[in-house]
């Protein structure tokens, strides 16, 4: 894979030497200037993000964080087995396990698995009446990283993962079959999303203009519960909440038709960050498939990924200098620059004729952002440094940027992410995601997703060469 990371046994018998801490939240942050030594500062932070792991645990699978999110998110679940992995192999496993209980028939990963009613989120299972699996879940899916982590799980100790990857792999192998179906729309190779919580950047303004192309007229009225949690102006605004209900109105109308929704709904735009996500998702669900001896799977998989060059032809904007969320109803690309631009290299895709214009934007955009990755480009109107999708650095993206940066020789600004996620977990805690400009932290608290990245990335203890 090209980025092996090691934890020494020293740190972990440290960590278990001092045990879990019962309960740190209103612990103080250890500030710069504590005259505890910078490794002590780090095995704390160790030992705090491997407690809210625990701490969000439920059975099986793990909240992104209590409160806000009551369930289990698809990416969330798969970047916290990254976390369990760094203490826990058997555990990480089960976290994937429990995500594909709520795996339908028509082979989509759900993006919410609910198994339960929780009055205090919404929308909840009532409201998408999805019965595509027996479990109830949500009705569209989130970014598929799960086949990446897998290959991670499995080559981490390849006597644990043996039986679990035989398992899974058929799981995977639908759920990809299922992007390349059910996600494309004939002749394109890029995947769309037919919904912005699809994309797992609910807010980003990639979303913008297809958006205000959703007439949310006749919404059933609702009662927001995440503003209850966050504030309001860290969340998406109410206009936007209303498009996401039309939509979910409108999948429910189709009886979750996926093939469907994608040809003709309101919304479906072609997306960088699932389109590069799920390349690097086949290329390693491709490399499993060999280790299985499934030459067949391996070569369906070579068909999907024969379209590579053409789905990143389609989302490349010469004017931005970037890859670019498209509009594949209207065919007009986004106005400004995410983050999942630079995901091409994750993704395995290095075209050398806009390597040297995509990099330009790269460092033009770090150097705006004292705190890297910023989710939008910091220099268009739409950015806002607080508001989820729409500025904020989310430690997440910056973990896939930078590993794919790394693969390809861009050590420098791969090391500058990861410094910069570091810094801003030091600073300000686990938090959902970080303010690029001061590194304040935002939205929720507690967040597994950040404790998973710091465990198995950003702290100093892992060793990523
Ligand atoms: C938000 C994020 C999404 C994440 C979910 C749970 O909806 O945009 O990416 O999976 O919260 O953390």
């Amino acid at each position: 894979m090209g980025h092996q990371k090691s934890r020494t046994n020293a740190n972990w018998t440290v960590l278990s030497e001092i045990g879990p801490s019962p309960a740190w939240s209103g612990v103080a942050l250890l500030s710069e200037k504590s005259s505890i030594t910078s490794a002590a500062r780090s095995i704390e932070l160790d030992r705090r993000a491997l407690t809210i792991l625990r701490q969000n645990e439920w059975g099986g699978y793990t909240l992104p964080t209590r409160g806000l999110y009551p369930y289990q998110w698809n990416w969330d679940s798969m970047f916290v087995a990254l976390g369990f992995a760094e203490f826990d192999l058997e555990r990480a496993w089960t976290e994937v396990e429990t995500l594909f209980e709520g795996q339908w028939a028509n082979g989509m990963a759900a993006h919410i698995v609910f198994r339960k009613d929780d009055p205090s989120y919404f929308p909840g299972p009532s409201i998408w009446q999805a019965e595509g699996s027996e479990l109830p879940t949500s009705g569209c899916s989130q970014p598929p990283v799960a086949s990446s982590v897998v290959r991670d799980l499995y080559e981490k100790d390849p006597a644990v993962g043996q039986e679990y990857l035989e398992k899974l792999f058929p799981k995977l192998m639908a759920w990809h079959r299922w992007f390349h179906t059910m996600r494309v729309i004939s002749g394109g190779a890029a995947i769309a999303v037919t919904h912005p919580w699809e994309s797992g950047r609910d807010n980003s303004p990639d979303w913008d203009a297809a958006l205000a192309n959703v007439d949310p007229t006749g919404i059933a009225t609702y009662t927001r519960r995440d503003t209850g949690h966050v504030d309001a102006a860290m969340r998406p605004t109410s206009a936007e909440y209303d498009r996401y209900l039309k939509l979910v109105e409108y999948g429910r109308q189709t009886g979750w038709d996926h093939a469907h929704i994608t040809r003709e709904g309101p919304f479906a735009v072609a997306d960088p960050g699932v389109t590069f996500i799920l390349m690097r998702a086949d290329r390693d669900l491709k490399a499993l498939a060999l280790v299985l001896g499934k030459e067949g799977s391996a070569r369906e998989i070579e068909t999907w990924l024969y379209h590579s060059e053409e789905a990143a032809d389609y989302l490349w904007c010469e004017e931005l200098g970037a890859y670019a969320a498209r509009d594949l109803r209207t065919d007009q690309p986004a106005t400004g620059v995410s983050s999942v631009a630079f995901l091409s290299y994750y993704a395995g895709m290095s075209v050398p004729r806009r390597d040297a214009k995509l990099q330009h934007t790269l460092r033009r955009i770090l150097n705006t952002a004292p705190y890297s990755l910023p989710s939008f480009d910091p220099e268009h109107s739409r950015f806002d440094s607080r508001r989820y999708w729409r500025g904020p650095a989310w430690a997440v993206v910056n973990f896939l940027a930078a590993r794919g940066l790394a693969e390809y020789g861009f050590a420098a600004k791969a090391e500058r992410i990861r410094g910069d996620t570091r810094r801003m977990i030091q600073k300000s805690g686990f938090f959902e995601y970080f303010d690029p400009l001061t590194g304040a932290g935002a939205g929720g608290d507690n967040f597994a997703w950040t404790a998973a990245m710091w465990l198995c990335w950003a702290s100093p203890t892992t060793d990523v060469s």
